[in-house]
């Protein structure tokens, strides 16, 4: 039967996946930090944005297609990094790596995968870019991004909304350890998730694979602290301008919230601004990204990237109309991943092409550059 018949939304995937993945993994994947009130304004402050339809404008057949950072993209969206990304669906780094060089989209790997870049470069074509958490050490941070580069990614992504590890009080409760174990309360759940267990079968539990291949190198802590040693820096200005002396191809920095950090940003290298606030894991204080937006757009002239909370092809619309040039979902790609395995992430895709052209047919938007006019409130 026809995906769309069954799923035709994200949300019924989500629901599909819930069912598929196991309790403490799901934990993982949908929760947020605090009482997640950052998660729900991400949401409704998205529905407040609101577009007047258009009547009498004719036929014709949207034009999703953009470029961005000199490169052509088929659609305005793409896959934003995700950590241990294996651990929610076994093998996901590679099917999402070649969705996203099947269908013409961004796809970033973390560098808290759980695969390395070598293995997952291959899968993303052309349209990979990787994600780098600062590592302390500037030598583990050069050969992390030879390794990157050498596997074929192109574009940096540098996170800088993590300057301490958050609270996930939901995620705790869970039960994730990391390295992921399966204690019996664990392997329970995980029984019941037949698709999902026989996956990691395959695989093997997924680790945080980049960075275990520099624990043993130094010193002699248990691997599970070192690893947090070696990548838990908070970086400054400096390291952005080290990295930008050390990365020859785009740099974008991700996690931005404020309109007065963007001219420095541009100053010292960035290529684009990246607004995020990580779909509210980091801080149950802060604005909706989609709140920031327009005085971001209005701060720089370097292209804009939005994500958090976006679950439709008419949330991609809102941000696009407001002033972004691209936008990345994390979670909705998993939520296809689990209901449907590596189809499901194709499927996420069409929903939200489909979801865009019709929305984009009752504005009259022939074209993503025909948005921003068409907003009646925010
Ligand atoms: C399970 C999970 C793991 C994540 N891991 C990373 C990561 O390793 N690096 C990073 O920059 N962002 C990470 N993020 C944030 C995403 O890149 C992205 O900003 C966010 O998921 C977007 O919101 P959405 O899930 O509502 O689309 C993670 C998000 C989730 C849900």
């Amino acid at each position: 039967m026809d995906h769309h018949s069954r799923h035709p939304a994200i949300a019924d995937l989500k629901a599909r996946a819930r069912r598929r993945i196991p309790h403490f993994v799901w934990e993982y994947l949908d929760s947020a930090t605090g009482d997640e009130r950052t998660l729900a304004r991400n949401r409704s402050r998205l529905d407040q944005v609101r577009f007047l339809p258009s009547i009498l404008h004719g036929e014709f057949e949207p034009d999703l297609r953009t470029t961005l950072l000199g490169r052509d993209y088929t659609v305005p969206f793409g896959i934003a990094p995700v950590g241990m990304s294996g651990l929610i669906w076994p093998g996901a780094e590679q099917m999402l790596a070649r969705t996203a060089a099947r269908h013409g989209m961004p796809y970033t790997l973390s560098t808290v995968a759980s695969q390395l870049p070598e293995d997952v470069g291959g899968h993303a074509g052309d349209n990979g870019w990787f994600q780098i958490y600062p590592p302390r050490d500037r030598d583990i941070r050069l050969d992390i991004l030879r390794r990157a580069r050498e596997a074929g990614f192109h574009t940096l992504v540098l996170t800088v909304d993590v300057p301490v590890a958050s609270r996930r009080e939901r995620q705790v409760r869970g039960g994730l350890t990391q390295p992921p174990r399966l204690t019996p309360r664990l392997a329970m759940q995980a029984a019941q998730c037949p698709a999902w267990l026989n996956g990691i079968r395959k695989t093997g539990m997924p680790r945080l694979r980049l960075m275990e291949s520099y624990a043993d190198t130094k010193g002699s802590m248990p691997s599970n602290q070192h690893i947090g040693y070696l990548l838990r820096t908070s970086p400054d200005w400096s390291y952005l301008r080290a990295l930008r002396d050390e990365w020859d191809g785009p740099l974008i920095v991700k996690g931005v919230m404020n309109p007065d950090d963007c001219e420095r940003l541009a100053k010292d290298g960035a290529d684009a601004i990246w607004i995020s606030n990580h779909a509210g894991r980091q801080f149950d204080a802060a604005p909706a990204t989609i709140e920031q937006l327009p005085a971001i757009r209005a701060a720089t002239e370097l292209p804009v990237i939005m994500d958090s909370g976006v679950e439709t092809g008419l949330d991609v619309l809102r941000a696009l109309a407001l002033g972004a040039d691209f936008v990345m979902l994390g979670r909705a790609w998993h939520y296809g991943l689990g209901a449907l395995g590596e189809a499901g992430a194709a499927h996420v895709m069409d929903i939200l092409a489909k979801d865009m052209a019709a929305n984009m047919g009752q504005i009259g938007a022939r074209d993503l550059s025909d948005l921003s006019g068409k907003i009646v409130e925010k």
